[in-house]
């Protein structure tokens, strides 16, 4: 059977109040029309998105995100019905299966619409619609059934009777239709209806009109029919989202210490034995790996974690973090970090598109940018690489078995030899052999009893004097 999927996303979505279409808005990590596409992608179809409200931003949005999807514009938003009237003039010969999604339904699952797609087909309906009885159905299509439980037909809250109302049974603008009795319901459409407008949802009670065979499919979790209308909703899908991403998470063998604050994306993967300690976002294209160990207090955005790795409080954008690595506390990771196996990123350092090898070492406060540093190097306390000379952009190489020592400098480009040592304090900005010591720094002098010269009377003079005096009564250990 061929399939067509149409996502309907021209409307504007009002209520969002919000310079960003409706449909743009994130939601761990897919945009609400990313989360509905993921949906539809086992189905395997053509696709094709209405598009119109800020018709470009979204068409961009698509052609990053999902490249295959075709869009349609519907200039006016005249309604549901006409959006698909409009998808199915852009596209030629729709045959088969026609499967008809509101954008703004984020949480279907992809096994609900392949089981809602199959049913349809396999009873040979001309139309076949998601349903689920609802907590609270305002402002939700009701669907009205006869008294031997069939569908008659599809109405609005708004053109609702009282009765109607009280039906808890809603549409969740989900759909699969025959393309040809879709077709020629479309063209009887009418807008004889609260807001004017052509509503896909009347094909239903025109199909049952003509006796054609019509159906429910109930949704077991009706969660997944949830649309979006405000920010507060959009806050409360995302809450449920991220139930959803953590308990099969925790169902696949990763430990979640507080999934109520561990906050993955969809789009994340975490394999068994990881832990995920609290206040922890994955994000993006990120990666843990077995037995990693991430968080408390850890974003990571696009980044790869290896096995048996650590990271606590940190920040990382574009980043690779080997296995059994360790990063934190307070450690910023920034695009182009790649830290090798057994390597350490401290405290309060920041490392930028630099490559560590195995077993290298940042413990503390230092700034590593636009760098290659080997093997079982140790950089010291407080290093800097000044990459940036104001207009440019340098490199800078460190071998590998280097010890660099407290406060040094590495002005780029410069070059320091396998098994170098610098000393503390060094500005090295010229290349350093391998094997040597580079010492770049002015020489210490110690002015005697400049104190009590210049600052006669205070404290430090006193304590200077008694100082000076203790150490002439004591026999010194030289004898
Ligand atoms: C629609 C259904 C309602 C259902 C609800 C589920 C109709 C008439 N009603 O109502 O029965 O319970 O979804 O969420 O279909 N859109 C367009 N072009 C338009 C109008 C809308 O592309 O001219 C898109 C919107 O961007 C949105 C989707 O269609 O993604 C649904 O439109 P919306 O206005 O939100 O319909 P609802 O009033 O929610
Ligand atoms: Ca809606």
């Amino acid at each position: 059977m061929t399939r067509t999927v149409i996502v309907l996303a021209a409307g504007e979505g009002k209520r969002m109040k919000s310079d960003l279409p409706k449909v743009l808005h994130p939601l761990l990590g897919r945009s609400l029309v990313g989360h509905v596409l993921a949906a539809a992608a086992p189905l395997d179809a053509q696709t094709l998105v209405v598009v119109g409200h800020r018709a470009e931003q979204v068409a961009a949005h698509l052609a990053e995100t999902a490249p295959a999807a075709r869009t349609a514009l519907q200039a006016q938003q005249n309604g549901t019905g006409h959006a698909v009237r409009i998808a199915l003039e852009a596209l030629d010969d729709v045959s088969g299966t026609v499967i008809v999604l509101n954008g703004d339904v984020p949480l279907l699952r992809e096994q609900t619409l392949t089981d809602l797609v199959e049913a349809h087909e396999s009873a040979g309906a001309a139309a076949t619609v998601l349903g689920a009885t609802v907590p609270d159905p305002v402002g939700l299509g009701r669907l009205i059934r006869d008294t031997d439980g069939a569908l008659v037909r599809i109405v609005e809250e708004r053109d609702a009777s009282a009765d109607e109302r009280a039906v808890r049974e809603i549409n969740a603008g989900i759909y699969a239709f025959d393309a040809a009795a879709l077709r020629l319901a479309l063209t009887k459409l009418t807008t004889q209806n609260d807001q004017g407008e052509e509503y896909l949802t009347d094909v239903f009670g025109l199909l049952v009109a003509e006796g054609a065979p019509v159906r429910v499919h109930l949704a077991a979790d009706h969660t997944e029919t949830l649309g979006c209308n405000d920010r507060a909703e959009l806050a409360a899908l995302r809450a449920l989202m991220r139930d959803r991403i953590n308990t099969a998470l925790m169902r696949s063998g990763v430990t979640i210490m507080d999934p109520a604050t561990t906050w993955v994306d969809a789009t994340v993967t975490v394999e068994r034995d990881a832990v995920l300690e609290p206040n922890t976002q994955l994000r993006g294209a990120t990666s843990v790996a077995t037995g990693a160990v991430v968080g408390p207090d850890v974003t990571l955005i696009d980044t790869s974690v290896g096995e048996q790795a650590q990271v606590v409080r940190a920040h990382a954008v574009q980043a690779q973090i080997g296995p059994n690595v360790s990063v934190g506390p307070y450690a910023y990771l920034r695009p182009g970090a790649v830290i090798g196996r057994k390597g350490k990123v401290g405290t309060f350092v920041e490392i930028k598109n630099a490559s560590l090898g195995e077993g290298t070492k940042v413990p503390h406060l230092s700034y590593v940018g636009d760098a290659t540093i080997g093997e079982q190097t140790n950089i010291g306390a407080g290093n800097l690489f000044a990459n940036y000379s104001g207009t440019t952009k340098s490199h800078t190489v460190i071998g590998s078995h280097v010890k660099t020592a407290c406060d040094t400098t590495f002005v780029a480009p410069v070059r320091v030899g396998d098994g170098a040592y610098t000393a503390a304090g060094s500005v090295v900005d010229k290349d350093v052999p391998p094997g040597a010591l580079a010492v770049a720094r002015a020489h210490q002098r110690n002015i005697e009893g400049w104190v009590r010269r210049a600052r006669p009377g205070s404290a430090g003079a006193e304590a200077a004097e008694q100082a000076l005096a203790q150490q002439r009564e004591l026999p010194t250990t030289e004898g």
